[in-house]
């Protein structure tokens, strides 16, 4: 396909909401890469699965003779790299897995559009771009006054999963320093919307509510961490590949700085006014505190003025209509709910929380 774009991970949450955005408003064709991991799932993108602008491969981002003969047979003018194990609670348990996708993975796509892109000439080898998404979670964790961070602050990852993101940023601006590959990094907030895994606390929180399951919130709920549309956080990606200066980072946040315990209560208040009520009363009364998250960090918060400024980009989504669409969209998606809730997702929750939430 001529003029493609590669994105690797593009059967997860943020990758499928990219995708159908993509094949929406662009007219390029679009290769996905995915391993599919319990995270990746194909039903994601049923509603473009005969677009002839859109071809799915199945494949690990840590076999390199597979991405040489990808990137070799599709010859993408761009790389957008979102594939990577991304749940920090599970990165507590079995932190090798992120190693091996989140660096090792990164380190392999690297070499190998290092050397597809030293073998291109003119016009093909200026416009290629190696855009990798990250996260804030690299910058650590900020105290109640302290500024939200920018693209100058200091990395200080916490948890396994932010430093194998943090390890895999470096190595991305290692490449760019060292062999000139035209790089651009996003680091961005937490995402919610649809398609989102239900281990991630917004989605989780939804399906235990509306059915009347305890709600589980680690320690005091105090936490508070900066929320986005993954619409909004999509179209930050689209303007940063489109016109982002090659080796430049951008932050990409929400404006959003919210508790845990107000994002819990405002799912509850919207499902209980769109569904029966549950045995407990009203859905904030499913609120469980259970055992603080090891490390847990206390809150983050992005400052997204380079990208407002320089790219013209700004969240659409408030905090409000984005959640309200997001709560609406799980009422409606039995169907993908039950296609996720897998053995291994059961298995998770009850090693994870004793088997109260499955
Ligand atoms: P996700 O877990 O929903 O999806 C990850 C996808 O990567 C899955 O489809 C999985 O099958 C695929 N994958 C995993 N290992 C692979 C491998 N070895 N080879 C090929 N494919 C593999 O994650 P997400 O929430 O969509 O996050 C996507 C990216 O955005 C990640 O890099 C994450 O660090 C970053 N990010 C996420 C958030 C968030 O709030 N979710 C915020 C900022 C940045
Ligand atoms: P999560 O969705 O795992 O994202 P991240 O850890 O990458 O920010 O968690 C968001 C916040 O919600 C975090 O402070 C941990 C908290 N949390 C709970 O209180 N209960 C839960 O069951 C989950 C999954 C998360």
């Amino acid at each position: 396909m001529r003029n493609a774009i590669l994105v690797t991970g593009g059967a997860g949450f943020i990758g499928s909401n990219f995708i159908l955005k993509w094949l929406a408003e662009e007219t390029s064709p679009i290769v996905n890469l995915d391993k599919l991991t319990y995270a990746g799932n194909p039903a994601n993108l049923a509603s473009v699965a005969h677009d002839p602008r859109y071809r799915f491969v199945q494949g690990d981002i840590c076999d390199q003779d597979f991405l040489d003969s990808i990137v070799h047979a599709h010859r993408p003018r761009a790389i957008v790299h979102f594939a990577a194990e991304s749940h920090v609670d599970r990165s507590i348990h079995a932190p090798d897995d992120f190693v091996a996708t989140n660096v090792v993975g990164t380190v392999n796509l690297l070499q190998v559009a290092k050397r597809y892109w030293s073998e291109l000439v003119g016009t093909e080898r200026s416009a290629f771009r190696f855009l990798h998404v990250s996260t804030d979670e690299v910058y650590g964790s900020l105290a109640p006054g302290d500024n939200p961070f920018s693209e100058l602050s200091r990395y200080d990852p916490r948890s396994p999963y932010s430093a194998s993101k943090a390890s895999a940023d470096h190595f991305v601006r290692a490449w760019h320093h060292t062999y000139a590959l035209p790089i651009l990094v996003t680091n961005c907030s937490n995402n919610y919307g649809p398609f989102q895994f239900p281990e991630k606390l917004i989605p989780l929180t939804i399906l235990n509510a509306k059915e009347g399951r305890p709600i589980p919130v680690y320690g005091d709920g105090m936490q508070v961490r900066d929320w986005l549309h993954v619409s909004d956080h999509c179209a930050a990606i689209m303007a940063v590949l489109e016109a982002g200066t090659v080796g430049e980072t951008y932050n990409i946040g929400g404006l959003n700085e919210k508790t845990n315990l107000d994002v819990i209560g405002a799912v509850c208040d919207l499902l209980d006014e769109r569904l029966p009520a549950v045995a407990q009363g009203r859905r904030r009364n499913l609120i469980t505190f259970v055992k603080d998250r090891p490390g847990h960090d206390r809150r983050y918060a992005i400052d997204p003025a380079k990208i407002q400024r320089e790219l013209n980009w700004t969240p659409r989504e408030t905090f409000e209509t984005g959640i309200a669409k997001t709560v609406d969209w799980y009422i409606r998606s039995d169907a993908w709910v039950e296609s996720v809730v897998t053995g291994d997702y059961r298995r998770w929750l009850t090693q994870h929380y004793g088997g109260a939430e499955t």
